[in-house]
């Protein structure tokens, strides 16, 4: 944009701003939603920070005293926040468990020592000290960068200002939940909705002073970036942390055995009612430190900690209809229209059915009277049907066998469990479907993938509806003219829709081949195809290099991923998708982690098994030094890992290939570690 463009558009910003605020503060009538307003707040600031020259007295940087700010600088967390992964039953908690063990190579006894926390429902912060001090207050934002709230987390009296322990660490990130007690919320009840957005309101004051008049309160429970600590298990960290002036939770426990953690969850859960805040689970980590680092990371929860949520809430209520909805992947799902009900909070009007050899086993009508179950974030379904309170009037639902777009749907046949799905698809034909094409639409503006901001379901659905957008590419070239003219939108959303589209053109290749929704490519397949491709034209090139079965070197992509690949490159449409997103956006090249480790330009390859280290665990520890894995002896293997009962066929051509051969001493000596 040149000089004069830009001018214009912040001064026509700025007058928006100007216009929204007298109508909202002298006449007590907003013209624009909070978002909306805060929406122009962000751009103004961003322009500004952009360029320079931009300064206006009407600026929200300038004026103060009006509505609660959003706007707060963004900063990096060092280590970014992650969230947790969910467990809701004994049996989730095993599976837990038992990848732990597999990925150490332990035997399905090995005792497993856990600090179990609860989790309390509020807003994580982030707090930085340097030699004692608090320097830094970030939130979480979206666990790579959070806003800097460090003057509103101050007015915290839980939060220690300054450290004098001898024993505490130089520089360090300590991070826990600020929440508000159930008794002070009282007072608060017609502000706001509950404890937790009570919490996250307060924090988020333009004014620290408003801040400091809601009585928050916070407690530590991890850290994140750390020099100097010297704690070697999370239990022992939590009694530091009270040594040195923290609050933590009373209830922090050490256990082993799933048994004994059920039975503290339960404990847990029944007092729960008289806890003065709000818990939503138990967080159970691996104690040990050495464990953690040894487990590390999936996607972007930890492999060592898991949040056991508390059982849901469960509502009876009355099936009204049952509708069809189509997914991304082309799965037919059954959704209950039931009469709307209030859920913990929540009020629910769609339970989902699953499939329909669940609707057939549970025998459920439309009429009938049901119990609907909503656990933590997951969406609620009907749990079980109340046959006494069946009416004459029930009606049997017969599950469709066309798809709306009047194509046969199918039950895939699975290989491993020799059976057909449960799930009934129409089959993904590449866009042909309307349905499948506005799902995959709104998969690829999503959070985890394109992220464009102010770019929802909603306004997929009209656009699609309204002929703009149909593919992937058309995102990128709206006709912000027509977007305009339309009914609710204006000068000013367009061109903030314009500038957050803008935005989004540069994306890295990861997040790139998540967005494309090819079926079993989540975000921890899209990271590692992304790796071994390293740029998009790699990708794009894979159809006329026909190598499709060299994407089984890597590791942790199977028959299945394959398969599903192949069909996806294997339409002209996603072909000419591929080719014109090309054209409009710049897809960065994969980053390489740590390209400088001692295992550069190596490549390995396990055989047999291994003393208390598992190939996963290998595998990344290989990754992390900057060596690769691969699956099969070729001549692109440079060494051969031998264990215990290796595979004499893989040491042979590993020999006639003239291959090294080392056993697990040796590798770990080339890392300078010893078993
Ligand atoms: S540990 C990688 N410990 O739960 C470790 N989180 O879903 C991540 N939370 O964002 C955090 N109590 O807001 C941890 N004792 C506890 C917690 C806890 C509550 C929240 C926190 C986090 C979310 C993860």
């Amino acid at each position: 944009m040149k000089k004069k463009e830009i001018e214009k558009k912040y001064k026509g910003y700025i007058e928006n701003l100007r216009k929204y605020n007298l109508s909202y503060f002298d006449k007590s009538d907003p013209l624009v939603s909070d978002s909306d307003y805060d929406k122009l707040k962000r751009d103004i600031l961003d322009l500004e920070k952009q360029y320079k020259y931009l300064k206006s007295n009407n600026s929200p940087s300038i004026l103060i005293g009006h509505k609660p700010s959003k706007n707060f600088k963004k900063l990096p967390h060092r280590v970014p926040m992650l969230s947790l992964g969910n467990a809701f039953s004994e049996e989730d908690l095993i599976n837990f468990e038992k990848k732990i063990t597999n990925f150490l190579s332990k035997n399905e006894g090995y005792e497993i020592s856990y600090c179990a926390e609860p989790k309390i429902d509020g807003i994580s912060a982030s707090l930085t000290y340097v030699n004692g001090v608090l320097e830094k207050g970030l939130s979480r934002g979206d666990g790579k960068e959070g806003e800097d709230i460090t003057r509103n987390l101050s007015t915290i009296k839980d939060i220690p200002k300054k450290i004098l322990s001898k024993n505490f660490p130089e520089e360090i990130d300590i991070r826990g939940e600020v929440f508000i007690q159930n008794s002070d919320f009282e007072n608060l009840k017609d502000k706001f909705a509950n404890p937790r957005n009570a919490a996250s309101g307060s924090l988020r004051q333009k004014n620290p002073e408003d801040t400091k008049k809601i009585p928050l309160k916070f407690i530590a429970y991890t850290f994140g970036f750390e020099k100097g600590l010297n704690a070697d298990n999370q239990f022992d960290y939590l009694k530091k942390l009270d040594s040195w002036g923290f609050k933590t939770n009373p209830l922090n426990k050490l256990i082993s055995g799933v048994k004994n953690l059920i039975k503290n969850y339960n404990e847990i859960e029944k007092k729960r009612s008289n806890l003065d805040f709000d818990i939503d689970g138990v967080v159970y980590k691996v104690n040990d430190f050495n464990l953690q680092k040894r487990l590390g990371y999936v996607a972007n929860a930890p492999r060592w900690a898991v949040a056991h949520k508390f059982s849901s809430n469960k509502a009876v209520s009355e099936i009204k209809d049952i509708e069809i909805q189509i997914g991304r992947t082309g799965a037919l799902t059954p959704v209950a229209k039931i009469k709307p009900i209030n859920i913990g909070g929540v009020q629910v009007s769609n339970a989902t059915l699953h499939n329909e050899d669940e609707i057939i086993r549970k025998d459920i009508r439309i009429g009938d009277t049901v119990t609907v179950e909503r656990a933590g974030d997951v969406i609620p379904h009907v749990i079980s049907v109340d046959i006494l309170k069946r009416k004459n009037t029930s009606k049997k639902f017969i599950f469709p066998k066309k798809c709306p777009c009047g194509y046969e749907t199918i039950k895939d046949f699975n290989k491993i469990t020799k059976k057909f799905d449960a799930v009934r698809r129409c089959p993904d034909r590449g866009f042909e479907c309307n349905r499948i094409a506005k799902e995959k639409l709104k998969h690829f503006v999503s959070k985890e993938a394109f992220n464009i901001d102010g770019f929802g379901k909603k306004i997929v659905e009209k656009f699609w509806e309204l002929n703009l957008i149909k593919l992937p590419q058309d995102i990128f070239k709206l006709d912000y003219g027509k977007i305009e003219k339309l009914d609710g939108w204006g000068k000013l959303s367009a061109d903030n829709l314009r500038y957050s589209v803008d935005e989004k053109k540069q994306i890295s290749l990861e997040r790139f081949i998540y967005s494309l929704g090819i079926r079993h490519i989540g975000l921890e397949n899209a990271k590692l195809l992304s790796r071994y491709f390293g740029s998009f034209q790699k990708l794009k090139n894979l159809p006329k290099k026909n190598n499709y079965n060299d994407l089984l070197n890597i590791d942790g992509i199977g028959e299945t991923q394959l398969v599903s690949i192949k069909n996806f490159f294997s339409k002209d449409i996603n072909l000419k998708i591929l080719n014109e997103l090309d054209k409009v956006l710049n897809i960065k090249n994969a980053k390489a982690v740590n390209t400088r480790g001692l295992l550069k330009d190596k490549s390995f390859l396990v055989t047999g098994k291994l003393n208390n280290i598992s190939r996963a665990e290998v595998k990344s520890l290989i990754e992390e030094n900057s060596g690769t894995t691969v699956s099969s002896v070729s001549k692109k293997l440079n060494y051969l890992i031998t264990g215990e009962k290796p595979t004499k066929k893989k040491i042979n051509s590993a020999k006639a290939l003239k291959i090294k051969i080392i056993d697990q001493d040796e590798f770990l000596k080339m890392l300078n570690k010893t078993s």
